[in-house]
């Protein structure tokens, strides 16, 4: 089947088979690996992309399902303000050592702040449920997030 879509601000027209993953189109068509694959079974959240603004998995949405959406990905952020700023969050809280799981957690935690809405720690800790990460511990991910989108939504105001 033929998919039109806007991958990151930029228009992509391509056949694909109907059984192809989002996931693979992605990384393997496009280049963008930046999104990442590992349980495959939507577990673990490092193939989090957004569709129309809403983090689906990749490993388990057909890239058919993306036709005529807007897509983005790590990619799609790497340059803007937000992502210099998270990064930053990040980086001073060591929220990151092999990075596998980042573009997920980025991801998810830019969906929260354009969500626009304060949320608790308990609350940014239940939306950040579906992102794993093998090797830094949640403690730092969790203060870096609810410090990026305190002054996310700060900015906003
Ligand atoms: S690879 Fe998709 S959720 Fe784990
Ligand atoms: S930093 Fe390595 S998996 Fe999260």
């Amino acid at each position: 089947m033929k998919i039109a879509s806007v991958v990151n601000g930029k228009r992509q027209e391509m056949e694909v088979a109907d059984n192809t993953l989002l996931l693979d189109w992605l990384r393997n068509e496009l280049g963008l690996t930046g999104t990442k694959q590992s349980c495959e079974v939507q577990v673990c959240g490092v193939c989090t992309v957004l569709i129309d603004g809403v983090p689906v998995s990749g490993c388990t949405t057909l890239a058919v399902e993306a036709r005529d959406s807007d897509v983005t990905t790590i990619e799609g952020l790497r340059g803007t303000d937000f992502y210099k700023r998270a990064e930053g969050v990040f980086m001073r809280h060591s929220a990151v050592q092999c990075g596998f799981c980042s573009p997920g957690f980025i991801l998810t935690v830019y969906t929260l702040v354009n969500a626009g809405r304060k949320l608790s720690q308990n609350e940014i800790k239940e939306a950040l449920n579906g992102n794993l990460c093998r090797c830094t511990g949640y403690k730092s991910i969790i203060e870096a997030a609810v410090e990026v989108i305190g002054a996310e939504l700060a900015r906003k105001i």
